[in-house]
């Protein structure tokens, strides 16, 4: 409950100088003083001088009248729209939505660009510029005088990177994604993104189709603007924003271009200002217990492997102490609810028939951190009790699961101290437990120059192993941990191998792949010192995973090893930077100089 006053009663002098405090008493200018906490916007846009005026007058050549400084929320739009970005190439007109809401609540909304990150346009790898993402979100929010912020973002690495900026300034946040495209039809068949480019791409290696074939489905795949339309990464983000209590019911399965998703942006509009009035900044829903069930909720959906590495650092930023093995703890009797592609049938858009993500969340209500509030104003466990299915091929009950453990298994052994991971749902069971000689490829170039080499020698039951793929090695840690198995093996028909590398792999991608081997091989961690023929024993089941070889052996290896050649382009500029700081894996791949927050004091005037 807070008073209004009148300042037609204070004079001039009065209001400059409350203006000066206005973290704590707001002065608006359409001359009301509240003791409210107050707003940030109002210590710029309140203020009864040169720089009130300097700051007002800009903001009104585009045409904003006076009253929109009268101390109602200012609504940051956070954009990562992007042509180069196409799944989030209908971000603005999302944006507009979100701007009918905030106005019809009393806010003033103010869109504005950040750098976007399209996952399949960028290179060498989108997840190297994760991190510059979150710095331009970060420092956009606090330089910029928004009183709250809704983060538009979808492709894989945009909302990630949007959620770290914004917890480390704290203000209050909604996330708003892209939604995924339409399914894939082709050839009467349904395909799905990403997980049928590598399915294609294996059969035309294969010859089981022809290269023309394969091309023709490229159009048929992407059928409109929206993420992948599998469960892969960004869906994945988004499905986690629902469980996290940062978006609402809807954001991760509505279809992009279908008309609910605009009415969802709209409602978002709306709740935003609300949580400004409310004073509950991004932190009051970012708590331990909220990570909890967005790990639950991974587990229940089949959710991409690299939401391992986005969490954590999430986590980081927030001041939450979560540790790489809470994921195989949290989720280790979750059973894979989901159907849907990679790890089963069914797209983005069965999904959302089907329930979504509150019926997912309602087959495993009992498990979930119940109270644990919602940017929707409701506790999450409020929103699975409203969850309801409506196709049980889809979203599978619990007696009848696609597979009764899901989640994700993390390893440990002399191959990887630091932790390394793997989606036993997207393996072939019988690998899981798997002993085999190693094939080594001591970079991508040597795997790509290699693996179609008739002579190479390698069977199916070799290790493929990928060296100089980490975080600070490649740098950037690429998608490329599913290495495409050897053309003449998958002429024998075979479709699976024991995989493992320092690298990440795509959301949408499959097999029996040991990923975010930590510490990577460039900083002479022991997946340095494979060689060819060593045998490697994975135990998926005992959560091992071990090189073979004598310790005296190893230690002596260590020793020969010679000092890594710098990354490539790392020299200077925002590479340089990366490779000096990135952390690895096991702590989420940030920049050690950006974890925690700094809050969104701005202590200076620009004038
Ligand atoms: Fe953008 Fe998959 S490439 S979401």
């Amino acid at each position: 409950m807070h008073k209004s006053y009148q300042y037609d009663h204070v004079n001039d002098r009065l209001a400059q100088l409350l203006s000066s405090f206005a973290d704590d008493i707001a002065i608006v200018m359409g001359k009301q003083v509240t003791d409210k906490k107050a707003r940030r916007s109002a210590a710029v846009y309140g203020k009864r001088d040169r720089d009130g005026f300097i700051h007002r007058s800009w903001m009104k050549s585009q045409g904003l009248p006076d009253d929109s400084f009268d101390g109602r929320p200012i609504i940051g739009l956070c954009n990562t729209w992007s042509e180069l970005t196409p799944c989030n190439a209908h971000l603005r007109i999302l944006a507009e939505h979100v701007k009918r809401g905030v106005w019809q609540a009393g806010g003033v909304p103010v869109e504005f660009p950040v750098s976007s990150l399209g996952e399949t346009q960028m290179r060498p790898t989108a997840m190297l510029f994760r991190n510059l993402l979150a710095m331009d979100v970060e420092e956009a929010l606090r330089g910029y005088a928004m009183d709250g912020v809704v983060l538009l973002g979808g492709c894989d690495k945009t909302t990630p990177g949007q959620l770290m900026g914004a917890a480390s300034v704290d203000l209050p946040a909604i996330v708003v994604s892209s939604g995924p495209m339409l399914s894939g039809k082709f050839r009467g068949e349904t395909i799905g993104s990403g997980t049928d480019v590598w399915r294609l791409s294996e059969a035309a290696r294969a010859g089981e189709i022809s290269e023309e074939t394969f091309f023709s489905a490229e159009a048929a795949m992407s059928r409109s603007a929206g993420v992948c339309n599998t469960m892969g990464t960004a869906s994945t983000i988004g499905s986690l924003s629902e469980a996290l209590g940062v978006a609402l019911p809807g954001n991760a399965s509505i279809p992009a271009v279908d008309a609910r998703r605009r009415t969802m942006a709209h409602e978002a509009g709306r709740r935003i200002v609300a949580l400004v009035e409310e004073d509950k900044p991004l932190s009051t829903f970012l708590s331990r217990a909220a990570f909890e069930n967005a790990i639950l909720v991974h587990a229940a959906v089949g959710g991409s492997t690299n939401a391992v590495v986005h969490l954590l650092a999430l986590a980081g930023r927030c001041g939450v102490d979560l540790q790489l093995e809470d994921f195989d703890r949290f989720s280790r009797d979750v059973p894979l609810l989901a159907n849907l592609l990679p790890s089963g049938e069914y797209l983005m858009e069965d999904f959302d028939y089907a329930g979504g993500m509150p019926a997912i969340m309602n087959r495993i209500a009992d498990r979930l951190r119940g109270t644990a509030p919602t940017v929707g104003g409701q506790m999450i466990g409020e929103v699975a009790a409203s969850g309801e299915c409506f196709n049980d091929a889809v979203i599978r009950p619990l007696d009848t699961p696609v597979q009764s453990s899901s989640g994700t298994w993390v390893l440990r052994g002399n191959l990887c101290p630091g932790g390394a991971i793997i989606k036993p749902n997207a393996a072939t069971p019988e690998l899981l437990t798997h002993e085999g000689p190693a094939v080594v490829f001591e970079s991508i170039e040597d795997f790509k120059a290699r693996v179609d080499d008739p002579d190479l020698e390698i069977t199916e039951d070799s290790v493929m192993v990928l060296k100089q793929c980490g975080p600070k090695g490649y740098p950037g840690m690429p998608e490329v941990g599913n290495m495409p198995l050897p053309k003449k093996l998958l002429q024998a028909g075979v479709r699976d191998m024991v995989r493992l590398s320092d690298a990440r792999m795509s959301g949408t991608a499959y097999g029996t792949v040991v990923l975010h081997i930590s510490p990577e091989s460039h900083l002479g961690g022991p997946l340095a010192v494979v060689q060819n023929g060593d045998r490697i024993k994975l135990d998926g089941p005992a959560r091992s995973l071990t090189l073979l070889v004598d310790d005296a052996e190893l230690e002596k290896r260590k020793a020969e090893l010679s000092a890594p050649m710098a990354p490539p382009n790392s020299e200077r500029g925002y590479v340089h930077l990366h490779v000096n700081h990135v952390e690895q894996a096991d702590k989420g791949c940030d920049l050690d100089f950006l974890v925690g927050k700094s809050g969104a004091t701005v202590t200076r005037e620009s004038h």
